[in-house]
């Protein structure tokens, strides 16, 4: 069966979406893209996606091509279309083609390309936990805005992956910041620990549903950048993400943290975010 894409306004099966060899997303990485959580066939936390969206719309100054409203009954409808119940949506919005040239075009037709994913939750990795590699932040400091330049992520990701681990945990000058597609915490003493939502780190959705999550479970949480070091002292750490959801870091660059497997903080955070998804 084939699987429906959403192009601007229209559903066309993925062997008919055309792609302009001159779209500025392929030249520039001109473009912004959102990937949301899809749980028991609805999007999950809707608002925060596209509240993200829009603010990245307005700091990279292009446009949605129609209004969040519209674009939310799309979205709604290319799951329906494609009878996706777990899974994610992938939207992408770029700045349109014209031939290469760098300033704006004028008039720039921004492009709309969306699609779905069926996926299951993580909960092998879940409950194993990942190991992680710290790798040098060298991306650009609007890391806030979600925008398709990614090259930064994908070095560190490799990087980490060469290193024989499974995520890179990112820090400037041995301040963590994030990782390379999901956000990071330490709990020490009892105290949740993670960056603060400024420039240098995208301001993950299930960052701050964990954030929720603990201020109702009564666990105190620090929004400070914390060091490597600190990490590496960590009595727990996890990371964050529509698609990891909450996945224990178990070892950095090779040495064990807190007892090597998930910790009670952890395990906490996990079975109240399986809750609020109905789990
Ligand atoms: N990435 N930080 C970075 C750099 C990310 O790319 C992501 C998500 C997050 C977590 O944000 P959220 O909780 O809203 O998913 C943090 C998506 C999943 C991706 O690029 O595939």
């Amino acid at each position: 069966m084939s699987s429906y894409y959403l192009q601007d306004e229209r559903f066309l099966p993925k062997e008919e979406v055309r792609i302009s060899p001159d779209d500025r997303g392929y030249y520039f990485g001109d473009g912004f893209y959102e990937v949301f959580r899809v749980y028991n066939g609805k999007l999950y936390e809707p608002e925060a996606h596209f509240a993200r969206l829009a603010r990245t719309s307005e700091g990279i100054r292009i446009p949605l091509p129609y209004g969040i409203e519209e674009l939310h009954a799309k979205l709604k409808e290319l799951i329906a279309l494609n009878s996706l119940s777990e899974g994610t949506v992938y939207l992408q919005i770029t700045r349109g083609s014209a031939p290469r040239a760098q300033p704006f075009p004028t008039p720039s037709r921004p492009f709309l390309h969306a699609y779905t994913k069926p996926l299951e939750r993580p909960l092998a990795a879940m409950e194993a936990g990942i190991r992680a590699a710290t790798v040098e932040d060298i991306r650009w400091l609007r890391c806030d805005y979600k925008t398709l330049n990614l090259l930064g992520n994908v070095l560190a990701k490799q990087q980490a992956l060469d290193a024989g681990a499974d995520e890179a945990i990112l820090h400037r000058g041995g301040s963590v910041t994030e990782c390379s597609a999901s956000n990071v915490m330490i709990v020490k003493d009892g105290i949740i620990v993670t960056h603060p939502a400024d420039n240098l780190i995208l301001h993950g959705v299930t960052r701050a549903v964990v954030l929720r999550l603990a201020r109702a479970a009564e666990l105190p949480a620090e929004e400070r950048p914390f060091t490597v070091e600190e990490l590496r002292e960590a009595d727990e750490a996890f990371i964050t993400g529509t698609t990891v959801e909450i996945t224990p870091v178990v070892s950095v660059d090779g040495r064990t943290i807190g007892s090597g497997s998930a910790g009670p903080v952890t395990r906490r955070l996990q079975r109240d975010f399986a809750a609020s998804i109905g789990q």
